[in-house]
């Protein structure tokens, strides 16, 4: 079935429960609101952040929101969404990112990340926001690498903020014995958790909103369903209410009720 079928059956204006979402348009669940007001403190204190949350909890679309919102003029943002890139990697991007090309060797190019990080702000005012997505992922190598940028002689703070987002596996990560010195960096934590039942048919509410259906299109038990199945996770609260709405039209509904939520569920199930 198409998307234009869908969108005709059930009068949107637009696809609801996609990705792309402008932060203006995001819904501010208590988690999100949470996290965006730490990742303003970290940046705003140059502090060392880390954020976690399941899968698809919302930790990237905090991050860019909070990002969003910032003073482009006044902030430069190095964002390195996935740490295959190595230990050196880090290194390069960062300086490739604040306009140099990365000196080739390896203790060269330390020096000179360190020296671009602190002349970006010293020097053009503009305070370096680093965030690494996937964190869960750094190896033991790139943590180590990481402890050294942090680590400033001159300061006790570092001369940039940084944001580790990953999944619950990185706090337990960073726990660890070896870890200690960078664990110690760390001025705040914050976990995003999923939604509740309330929250959940909310954010349902929302999307629906967005797509320009005002009125009430998910039964209380379809969003019941969803809530549990989902454990309130954003992204999959949007596949499973995608499937309901076109389990309904399958089922020649008007509104999406248990029975269009149990068969979403079980057709996510089976994927
Ligand atoms: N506050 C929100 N408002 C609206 N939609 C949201 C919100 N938070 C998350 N979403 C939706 O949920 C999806 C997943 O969010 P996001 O990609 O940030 O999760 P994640 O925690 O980074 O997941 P992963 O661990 O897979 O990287 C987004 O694509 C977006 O559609
Ligand atoms: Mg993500």
């Amino acid at each position: 079935m198409s998307i234009e079928t869908l969108r005709a059956h059930w009068g949107f204006t637009r696809t609801p429960f996609t990705k792309e979402l402008a932060p203006s348009m995001l819904f501010g669940s208590r988690s999100h609101e949470e996290a965006l007001a730490r990742i303003t403190w970290i940046i705003s204190e140059r502090a060392l952040g880390v954020i976690t949350g399941e899968v698809g909890a919302g930790k990237t679309v905090a991050a860019r929101a909070a990002t969003a919102a910032l003073d482009g003029s006044r902030h430069t943002l190095i964002y390195l969404p996935n740490p295959v890139i190595g230990a050196r990697g880090i290194y390069a991007e960062i300086v490739r990112a604040l306009g140099e090309s990365p000196r080739f060797h390896t203790a060269q190019l330390i020096a000179q990340a360190r020296e671009a990080l602190e002349a970006e702000e010293t020097e053009r005012g503009r305070r370096v926001i680093l965030i690494f997505d996937e964190a869960h992922m750094l190896s033991a190598e790139q943590l180590e690498q990481l402890r050294m940028l942090t680590n400033s002689e001159m300061d006790s703070r570092a001369a940039f903020a940084c944001l580790l987002l990953g999944q619950p596996t990185l706090r337990k990560r960073l726990r660890q014995a070896a870890f200690a010195a960078l664990d110690q960096r760390i001025a705040l934590r914050c976990a995003i958790e999923g939604m509740d039942t309330a929250e959940t048919g909310a954010y349902i509410a929302h999307h629906l909103r967005l797509a320009g259906r005002e009125d009430t299109i998910f039964s209380d038990d379809a969003i019941a369903l969803i809530a549990e199945v989902s454990r309130g996770l954003p992204r999959q609260i949007n596949n499973l209410s995608t499937q309901t709405l076109i389990a309904a039209y399958a089922q020649k509904k008007s509104i999406c009720d248990e029975r269009s939520a149990q068969a979403a569920v079980a057709e996510i199930a089976a994927e």
